[in-house]
């Protein structure tokens, strides 16, 4: 079967040399005598509209073409999306000037086969909510014409274009009381959010009642979801944010709000009971205070999402840079499992399961989407501006089937 999809991929891939792919019918035995004809599209499109960049720089580097090359599914796994809405992520500014360039070329093309040495054009934007439209040999899950969501890896081509390849474990059917611009809110921030606090944290939406949750940097996109989510599942919640945004993070349930402009947060925070977790999306000097706050020898962990990981990997290259990571964690992890406490380091991961159990939360009324700024696809170079002022309040969505430049 994965013969057979590949060489489906290569005829596509010949073709596409042409300009256009024409019919191609095989024949697949399904087992038990049963045999399915498949197609794929005649005169399939082999070029695609997309906001692209050609090298790391600031704005000026977008570039809008409609020449961007059609995604092909490579493998029997994955789908092809028609993006609806997208959304972006500080992580998409940062990309766009070069950050992380060392691992996630390594991601891309592990064993080096390619061989073309560059990742350009290249596009961002790591949020989809779309429509599939085609789906590889071995997906069962989806249908073209499924509504689904999903948070693209950094490694691979991102949602600011008409359709997005992906792997069918990376997507997730869509709630059904979102639109597409909501839904595009939540993905990223949500697998983030899941990765620290469910595979790396431990939590779990039956041991997370009376566990006391401290966020850090509530107001921006992975607090506002962290903060819903642990709700949801019952926690006491303390968040740290400006006074501006107080409003915000206590209409998503936060239970005590700390504001850091109002002097060190953590004058304040000393004075309450002690934490079971601490999320911590501001990093830098709150390592220096934070991990003070939770209890001692009861398991707690203190998780950050600001790790030197991808900043070392780029200043060092690949394998200097991860071992300069993995000294620096180690010692950090060490150093306070010796008084009684964890240290953890969050992560990104993709994940359709944990979007589907997310998808239940939204239908269920207990997450909602905090769109900050919408923009039209034409309006995308003004959408990293906004997203560079910093000062989120939740996400900047763009709606990829509004107003792409003529
Ligand atoms: N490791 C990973 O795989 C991973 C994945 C996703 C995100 N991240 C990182 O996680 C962080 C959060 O991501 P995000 O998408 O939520 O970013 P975001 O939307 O920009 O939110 C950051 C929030 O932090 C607040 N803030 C800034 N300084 C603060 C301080 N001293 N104390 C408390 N709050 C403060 C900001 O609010 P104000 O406007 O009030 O300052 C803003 O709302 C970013 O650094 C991002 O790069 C890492």
């Amino acid at each position: 079967m994965v013969q057979l999809c590949s060489t489906i991929a290569s005829v596509r891939l010949l073709c596409r040399c042409r300009g256009k792919i024409p019919r191609v019918s095989v024949l697949v035995g399904e087992g038990r005598g049963t045999v399915r004809r498949l197609q794929t599209s005649a005169h399939r499109r082999t070029v695609m509209p997309a906001w692209v960049i050609d090298k790391y720089g600031s704005n000026e580097v977008l570039r809008f073409t409609k020449n961007a090359n059609f995604p092909i599914i490579n493998y029997p796994n994955e789908v092809i999306v028609k993006v609806h809405a997208a959304a972006l992520n500080p992580l998409d500014v940062s990309m766009r000037g070069g950050y992380g360039a060392a691992t996630f070329h390594m991601m891309r093309d592990p064993l080096n086969i390619k061989q073309t040495g560059s990742e350009f054009p290249l596009i961002l934007g790591r949020d989809v909510s779309g429509v599939i439209m085609e789906c590889g040999l071995n997906v069962t899950y989806y249908r073209p014409g499924d509504e689904v969501w999903a948070a693209i890896p950094p490694w691979k081509q991102g949602s600011l274009a008409e359709f997005v390849v992906l792997s069918g474990n990376e997507v997730s059917h869509k709630p059904r009381t979102m639109d597409h611009l909501q839904a595009a809110a939540i993905p990223y921030v949500a697998a983030t959010a899941w990765s620290a606090l469910v595979t790396t944290g431990g939590l779990t939406k039956d041991n997370c009642p009376k566990k006391r949750i401290l966020i850090i940097g509530a107001s921006g996109g992975v607090g506002t979801f962290a903060i819903q989510m642990v709700k949801a599942w019952g926690a006491h919640v303390t968040a740290v944010c400006s006074q501006n945004a107080e409003g915000l993070v206590r209409g998503l349930g936060a239970d005590h709000v700390v504001d850091y402009t109002a002097g060190p947060p953590e004058d304040q925070l000393k004075a309450l009971d002690k934490f079971d977790l601490i999320l911590d999306n501001v990093g830098g000097g709150t390592e220096k205070w934070a991990l003070d706050l939770l209890r001692s020898w009861s398991g707690a962990k203190y998780i950050t999402m600001v790790t030197p990981f991808l900043r070392n990997t780029d200043a060092l290259g690949i394998a200097d840079g991860m071992m300069r990571t993995g000294v620096t964690v180690a010692t950090k992890m060490f150093k306070h499992l010796s008084q009684g406490r964890h240290y953890r380091w969050g992560f990104f991961a993709p994940s359709g399961r944990a979007l589907d159990e997310v998808a239940e939360m939204v239908d269920a009324g207990q997450i909602r989407p905090i769109v900050e700024h919408q923009f039209s696809f034409a309006q995308v170079p003004q959408a990293f501006q906004q997203l560079e002022r910093g000062h989120a309040r939740g996400k900047t969505v763009v709606n990829v089937l509004q107003g792409g430049p003529q």
